[in-house]
């Protein structure tokens, strides 16, 4: 497999997440341990993370991989749906229900059932899906008939389920059916030895799909990535360099293609601008405007304008230099 069909779900093995990173590497090492055996796996960590893709991934390297991969999100949904999605109904079990419905732990025999936001189920929903745990058996709404069925378990969240069994918001003898083994991935922040490669890897596949030709980035624009925090994760990191790469004429990225939103960051938001008057529409002219502005509103304190503008000190140092 190239580095290239790395988020190609079907094709996703754990060879896809090298890492050179200590806490991405311990999850690895747990990853690898969940591949070879059967314990329910609770896979943890920030909003983009790559949670899903590791489940696809354990279950592609497990000797489960010739059976289904079956994937349902568990948040915002009624109990009766809730119900039947998962567990299946039979015609007429409930004013909607026109036809006879499988749920997904039927069709998850032999395979794998990926339930993602786990901790947004409800109460009942908790209960039933610990039965089903329990014991592996279960009925469809609307029958009384005992079914059976052989799924692994693998399920998501980005709360922190642990405190949530604590304090009683998610049942605590579910969670520790659930975790059998527990992985939590590290927020891309927290990665900074993974941050290279995961963007070059990223342009390649970004230049790949869109028929592009990219031989890298300016300084400028690598200051740009490594400097964000990237709430977002790997999801966002994704996003931002597909926009990049469609944001590029030539072959080199350049700064203004790296459309990162820094407004989340607490007291970043810089003031109002009037659109420049000066006719000179140049990046370069309108950045140095730009900066200069904000510098003169905040009083020369080139902490606060590098704070403001959403980067370093010292590139706010280097960019006055070049604007000289
Ligand atoms: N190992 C990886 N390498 C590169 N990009 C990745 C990787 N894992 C995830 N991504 C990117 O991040 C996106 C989100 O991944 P994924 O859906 O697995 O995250 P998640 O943790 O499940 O997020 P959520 O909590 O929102 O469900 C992917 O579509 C992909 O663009
Ligand atoms: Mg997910």
């Amino acid at each position: 497999m190239t580095r290239d069909n790395l988020l190609d779900a079907a094709r996703l093995t754990l060879e896809s997440f090298r890492s050179a990173d200590a806490a991405m590497l311990r999850c690895l090492d747990v990853a690898r341990a969940a591949c070879r055996t059967e314990l329910p796996l609770l896979v943890l960590g920030e909003s983009g993370t790559g949670k899903t893709l590791l489940a696809q991934a354990i279950h592609n390297s497990s000797r489960r991989a010739s059976g289904p991969f079956v994937s349902f999100n568990a948040a915002a949904l009624s109990d009766t749906l809730l119900d039947s999605q998962l567990f299946g109904h039979e015609k007429g079990a409930f004013t909607d229900a026109k036809h006879q419905l499988r749920g997904k732990f039927e069709i998850a025999d032999g395979g794998t059932l990926f339930i993602d936001e786990i901790a947004d189920m409800s109460p009942l929903a908790q209960a039933k899906i610990l039965r089903a745990v329990e014991y592996g058996e279960f009925e469809r709404l609307g029958s009384e008939r005992l079914r059976t069925a052989d799924v692994r378990l693998i399920s998501a969240t980005h709360h922190p389920l642990a405190t949530f069994a604590n304090t009683e918001q998610f049942r605590s003898d579910l969670f520790y059916r659930l975790a059998g083994l527990t992985v939590t991935l590290p927020p891309l922040r927290e990665r900074p030895n993974d941050l290279r490669e995961l963007v070059a890897v990223s342009i390649r596949r970004a230049a790949q799909g869109q028929g592009r030709s990219i031989s890298g980035l300016s300084q400028n624009a690598a200051d740009a990535l490594f400097s964000y925090h990237w709430p977002g994760n790997l999801r966002e990191l994704d996003l931002v360099i597909h926009a990049a790469v469609a944001m590029t004429e030539g072959t080199v990225i350049e700064e203004f293609a790296i459309l990162i939103r820094n407004g989340d960051r607490p007291g970043t938001l810089p003031p109002a601008l009037r659109p420049p008057v000066s006719a000179d529409l140049r990046l370069r002219t309108v950045e140095r405007e730009h900066i200069r502005r904000i510098l003169r509103e905040l009083a020369g304190n080139k902490t606060k304008t590098a704070q403001a503008l959403g980067i370093s000190r010292s590139r706010l140092e280097r960019k006055l230099a070049d604007a000289k």
